[in-house]
């Protein structure tokens, strides 16, 4: 089954018709929220919103062990994970969607592996391509089909939060080779990789970056509010194109 992570701004998916909601206990504790199953159209989905309903959890708060057991437990066999970020690639403006292919992770303590206690042998998985390409590629025709510009590829910058960064941080960034930065890509996209769940991510650009453009002297949060509702209806076409696409037991 497919399941979509949703993000600020994506508490719920508009036309699902849900049909039942479940908590799920995992080893690692508590997930965000229940998990609803529903369909949209022919196509069955689980949806998992990653802040919980409420929007309560702070990225670096979040239980993304328990998160992505949770799915798996549920069946779920590839997640869409959308995420909020800011442009820092001058092409990457606000309102614009970009589909990553690559991380770089600057998150600090938080849970970010299973292969770990005494009990646990070390795995070391391959994350030289963090991103699943055959999920990347639904999600770009997905796109395509629904008539949504989507960029293909670009290096995601995994901060810390719950603050913004620095206009040097974010130089920094870019002269690292990142063209996007958000704070909760990680360690989602490399606990997906333990459990073998092909995943990729539709990241939604809600601000340029600190120090950018508009947001040459302060992020907006006014804006980002502003630019978020506007561009969510994009980002709920893409979806709802890749349930109904993909979507299936
Ligand atoms: N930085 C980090 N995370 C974000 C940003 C940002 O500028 N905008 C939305 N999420």
């Amino acid at each position: 089954m497919l399941a979509i992570i949703g993000g600020s701004g994506l508490n719920q998916l508009a036309n699902l018709e849900v049909s039942r909601r479940q908590i799920v206990r995992t080893p690692y504790g508590e997930a965000s929220g229940p998990v609803t199953f529903g369909r949209i159209g022919d196509g069955e989905v689980a949806f998992l919103a990653r802040h919980g309903y409420g929007h309560t959890l702070a990225p670096h708060e979040i239980n993304y062990r328990a998160n992505l057991w949770a799915l798996r437990e549920k069946g779920v066999t590839r997640i869409l994970a959308v995420c909020t970020v800011g442009g820092i690639a001058p092409g990457l403006g606000a309102g614009a969607l970009v589909v990553p292919d690559q991380i770089i992770d600057y998150t600090w303590g938080r849970k970010s592996t299973y292969f770990e206690g005494a009990e646990e042998p070390v795995v070391h998985v391959d994350f030289t391509h963090p991103y699943c390409g055959e999920t990347r590629r639904m999600i770009l025709d997905a796109a395509a089909e629904a008539g949504v510009a989507v960029a293909d590829g670009g290096t995601y910058a995994a901060t810390q939060g719950p603050r913004l960064e620095t206009a040097a941080e974010i130089d920094r960034l870019e002269r690292d080779g990142a063209h996007l930065v958000g704070m909760t890509g990680m360690p989602e996209a490399a606990l997906a990789r333990e459990l073998a769940i092909p995943y990729a991510s539709l990241a939604l650009v809600a601000n340029p970056a600190a120090g950018r453009g508009a947001s040459a002297q302060a992020v907006s949060m006014e804006e980002i509010s502003r630019v978020m509702k506007e561009t969510m209806g994009s980002v709920r076409l893409v979806v709802e194109r890749m349930v109904a696409r993909h979507g299936h037991p």
